[in-house]
């Protein structure tokens, strides 16, 4: 089956190509990811909604309604405690429009200064729509920000993200580590389970 993800991320692009070759035996049926740029959408898609779960659906509707086919997206957020819940929907320009993510991670840092609850979560919600219907799965790791950037792998805000259980930050794993426990590769596994289930209930298995 083909999907598109409605994504110009190239990071969760490469993540979530990953995940799926590392389910491959979950899946009852292959699932090809096509990207974008593969069908010729380079445009922004603006991501006007409050909440995570609008902007999931925003990004993976505009896709269907231009090209008619099943498609998903993710939206993702970091949630600070002692930030009372920041950078959350907000997480891609925490900084600014057009800022970078050394930008948002040097800004997360200063507010972070002198604060002793270091608690903080990643969500991910998924929309997927699948022959006109949509469905949402959602996955969330928890950990602590660190003090300072510590790895090179992954993106956005992985520098100073520590899962718990873990003594390296998110850019310190290899991507298979970050996809088995991350918010992302949580919901994916949502969206992976869901499939095979619908799969085997229409083949009868
Ligand atoms: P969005 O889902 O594209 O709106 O992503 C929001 C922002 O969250 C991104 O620009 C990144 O800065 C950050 N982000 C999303 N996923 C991850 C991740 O897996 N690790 C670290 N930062 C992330």
């Amino acid at each position: 089956m083909e999907l598109i993800f409605a994504t110009n991320n190239l990071h969760k692009l490469h993540e979530v190509r990953e995940k799926l070759k590392s389910c491959g035996d979950e899946l009852s049926t292959p699932i090809r990811i096509i990207s974008l740029s593969e069908i010729g959408f380079h445009n922004d898609i603006p991501e006007t909604g409050t909440t995570l779960q609008e902007n999931a659906l925003i990004k993976a509707q505009t896709i269907f309604d231009f090209y008619n086919q099943n498609c998903f997206a993710d939206d993702t957020g970091l949630e600070i405690e002692a930030l009372n819940g920041e950078p959350s929907v907000y997480s891609a320009r925490y900084a600014g429009e057009h800022c970078s993510f050394d930008d948002n991670i040097n800004l997360v840092l200063s507010k972070m200064q002198g604060k002793t609850n270091r608690k903080a979560c990643f969500k991910t919600v998924i929309a997927l729509i699948l022959n006109g219907n949509t469905h949402y799965f959602e996955g969330r790791v928890d950990g602590e920000i660190i003090t300072e950037k510590h790895g090179v792998e992954g993106f956005g805000y992985d520098p100073i993200f520590r899962p718990d259980g873990y003594s390296q930050t998110f850019a310190e794993l290899a991507l298979e580590e970050k996809n088995q426990i991350s918010h992302r590769g949580r919901a994916m596994d949502q969206l992976v389970a869901f499939l095979h289930r619908l799969h085997s209930a229409q083949s009868g298995v």
